[in-house]
């Protein structure tokens, strides 16, 4: 008899079906094979191949200038990694604020070329149709509202927003626009906790929230922030869970030191 372990693959619907049973959604971001393969193990329900991956991955300051391109290598090496978790990747600025015709270009290339399950995009009613395009090609979709990266240079700081009431009426207004456009998720980023909680609970489908409390049906961080390698980076919202720049210093300096001292390779370490 042979056993196979059979890995049900988490999609759209098992994300909606969270929120019907109450269950948190977990996603990390992921932007290469080996981390994927990792957090697929530990069970994370959806890989982002987040445009963070600009600023973590690539060292830019914002997010603006990664391109479709690198996107797309990124989110091919997670999609290759991932057996069991959904994979959704983020559509890069400017390749979807402009005609719908150029969005649906765009998501179909990522699609295509990476192999990823969904595509994320930021911003409510003034992209709906772009959105929509989109969807009624058969591509799901993540909203994301709030602090949305990819509008810094609109915004100025990268501060908590919707805190004034016109801001966050327009939050929840294009909250309902996503979900009635056919969004299966919607990433908030950065609100109060409240507002994310009265938000989530209008809703149908679910709400990943990344600093914007716990009333979200689901979390968010990005993976190099919740390992503690982007070790000055601490946001109030963030835990970390490890500290890797420290121990990869720590091995490094080992390893040097290793090497230097003629210690590395031993006899059981060469052939
Ligand atoms: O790009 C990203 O990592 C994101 C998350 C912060 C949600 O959009």
């Amino acid at each position: 008899m042979s056993v196979h372990k059979v890995i049900k693959r988490v999609t759209t619907n098992t994300i909606l079906s969270m929120k019907t049973n109450g269950e948190k959604v977990t996603m990390l971001t992921a932007y290469d094979f080996s981390t994927a393969k990792a957090l697929d193990e530990a069970g994370i329900d959806v890989l982002l191949i987040g445009d963070s991956a600009a600023n973590v991955f690539a060292g830019y300051e914002t997010t603006l200038p990664i391109t479709l391109d690198n996107m797309i290598y990124h989110a091919s090496a997670v999609a290759r990694g991932a057996k069991r978790a959904l994979v959704l990747a983020d559509l890069p600025f400017g390749e979807y604020q402009g005609t719908a015709e150029d969005a649906f270009k765009a998501a179909v290339r990522m699609m295509k070329e990476s192999g990823v399950h969904a595509l994320k995009l930021e911003g409510g009613i003034e992209i709906i149709d772009n959105i929509k395009k989109i969807i009624d090609a058969g591509i799901p979709v993540c909203g994301h509202l709030g602090l949305t990266p990819q509008s810094i240079n609109k915004f100025g700081t990268f501060s908590v927003r919707a805190q004034e009431e016109a801001e966050a009426e327009k939050l929840k207004s294009d909250a309902l626009a996503l979900q009635q456009a056919g969004c299966f998720a919607i990433v908030l980023e950065k609100i109060p906790a409240k507002l994310a909680r009265e938000v989530s609970e209008s809703l149908n489908i679910p709400t990943v929230g990344i600093g914007a409390g716990n009333g979200c049906d689901g979390q968010v961080l990005v993976v190099n922030d919740m390992l503690g390698f982007t070790k000055d980076f601490k946001p109030k919202f963030l835990r970390q869970y490890m500290k890797m720049y420290e121990n990869v210093v720590e091995a490094a300096s080992q390893y040097a030191a290793d090497v230097k001292s003629g210690n590395y390779p031993n006899e059981s370490e060469q052939y």
